[in-house]
Parts: structure tokens; C-alpha cells; sequence
């Protein structure tokens, strides 16, 4: 046992990079990406999440060296089989997508059924994956982006991963290495975000 403060004692790294975190585009990513005990850190980091009912609605599918072409190959036959008139460019692009950084984690989304949880909180528990794994991949020294594109939302492409037909592709995590401070984006302003309920009942009460 011990306090919350013992438990987690103050860490104002933690904070800083969660207040400082941007992704780098994939494409820009250089090698190393995470590999070993790096990569199980992350891995088990996205296993770490809020997970109501303890459902384990999630997967996680790593796809380094080698396979990231072979996987592109696939994204790129599905994409021929399904499209009407399938683009010879948007095909090539497809096939490099996998490869464009050196780490590629597919998460995904699978509904579990043991127990009456919402599909929504199991869809939320995977996002939260998502997030944990950028988190601890940044918390690491590198860097990383998620995706998702018309390889996310592909049957072929869920089945080529492995997937179930009610399992979805919540994000392609891409992971590498980067030099110098990545650009800043526009961030969502805090006053438009942040509201306080006794706020919100004096505005309701004018
Ligand atoms: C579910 C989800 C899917 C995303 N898919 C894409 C995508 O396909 N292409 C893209 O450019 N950004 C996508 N993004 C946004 C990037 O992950 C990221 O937010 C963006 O590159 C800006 O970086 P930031 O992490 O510093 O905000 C997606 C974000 C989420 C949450």
C-alpha cells in the first residue's frame, strides 16, 4: 500500500511531454524505429489502458522490416480488387504506405461480447491504446504518428491483418526516429475547449 503520492510520485517529465507531444509526419520518420525491449515497453503500455469490464477489446499487430513491403503489396491488391477504377498512382502509394516509416503497429478495434459493454467504451479503450502507445513511443526518444487512410477501412485489408469482420482498424501507429524539433500546428484554443458546469448554469440562467 502507500499514497497516491508514493504510488506515482511527481514526475513533471511525464507532464512536459504530454503538454509538448506533436506528431512527425511518417514519411519524414528515419531509422531506428523502436525495436526490443523498446518496442515491448510500448506495446505494454498500450495494454495499460482504462478497459471496462476488462474486456481486452484491442489487438495489436506489429509489421517491421520485410513485411511492411509485404503488407503494402497486400494493401495494394485490395485496393485493385475493390475499387471500381482503381489509380495506378493511389495503388503505388498504397503499397509504399506500410513502409514509409521503420515501425508500423496496427491497432485494432474488436468488439468482445462476454459482457454487456458498450461498444462505444470498447472503441474508446482502443483509441486510448492509440494514444498510450505514441505516448510511451515519444517517452522513449522517438517519434510517432497515427494514421488511418483507405487501407483502415478496407475488408480486404482487415482480413489480410488478421482481423474479424467486426474488428476495425482503429489507427496505423508509424514509429521512428527524428532529427531536430518537429514544426508546431495550430492547437484548439483552452477557453473553447475548457468549460465549468457553474459556468454553463449562469450563461443557462441570464
Ligand atoms: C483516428 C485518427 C486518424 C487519423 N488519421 C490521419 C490520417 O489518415 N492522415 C493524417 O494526416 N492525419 C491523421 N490523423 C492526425 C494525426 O494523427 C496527427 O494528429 C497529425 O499528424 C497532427 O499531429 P499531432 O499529433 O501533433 O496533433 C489521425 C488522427 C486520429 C486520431
Amino acid at each position: 500500500m502507500g499514497t497516491s503520492r508514493e504510488i506515482n510520485p511527481e514526475n513533471p517529465e511525464t507532464l512536459d511531454l504530454l503538454l509538448s507531444r506533436r506528431s512527425v509526419k511518417a514519411g519524414r520518420m528515419e531509422m531506428p524505429g523502436p525495436g526490443g525491449s523498446a518496442l515491448e515497453k510500448i506495446l505494454r503500455a498500450g495494454l495499460r489502458v482504462p478497459d471496462h469490464g476488462k474486456m481486452g477489446p484491442w489487438e495489436f499487430i506489429v509489421v517491421e522490416g520485410d513485411a511492411r513491403q509485404k503488407l503494402g503489396a497486400e494493401i495494394a491488391r485490395c485496393y485493385r480488387e475493390e475499387t471500381d477504377k482503381p489509380s495506378e498512382s493511389v495503388a503505388r502509394k498504397l503499397a509504399d504506405f506500410p513502409a514509409q516509416a521503420p515501425l508500423l503497429v496496427v491497432v485494432a478495434s474488436c468488439l468482445r461480447d462476454a459482457k454487456p459493454i458498450p461498444e462505444w467504451e470498447q472503441v474508446l479503450s482502443a483509441g486510448a491504446a492509440c494514444q498510450n502507445m505514441l505516448v510511451a513511443a515519444h517517452a522513449l526518444g522517438f517519434v510517432g504518428q497515427w494514421l488511418t487512410g483507405w487501407a483502415a477501412y478496407s475488408p480486404g485489408v482487415r482480413g489480410v491483418l488478421g482481423l474479424g469482420a467486426k474488428d476495425r482498424v482503429a489507427g496505423f501507429l508509424f514509429m521512428g526516429s527524428h532529427e531536430g524539433a518537429p514544426s508546431e500546428r495550430h492547437r484548439a484554443e483552452y477557453a473553447d475547449v475548457v468549460r465549468h458546469w457553474a459556468e454553463v448554469l449562469q450563461v443557462t440562467d441570464s
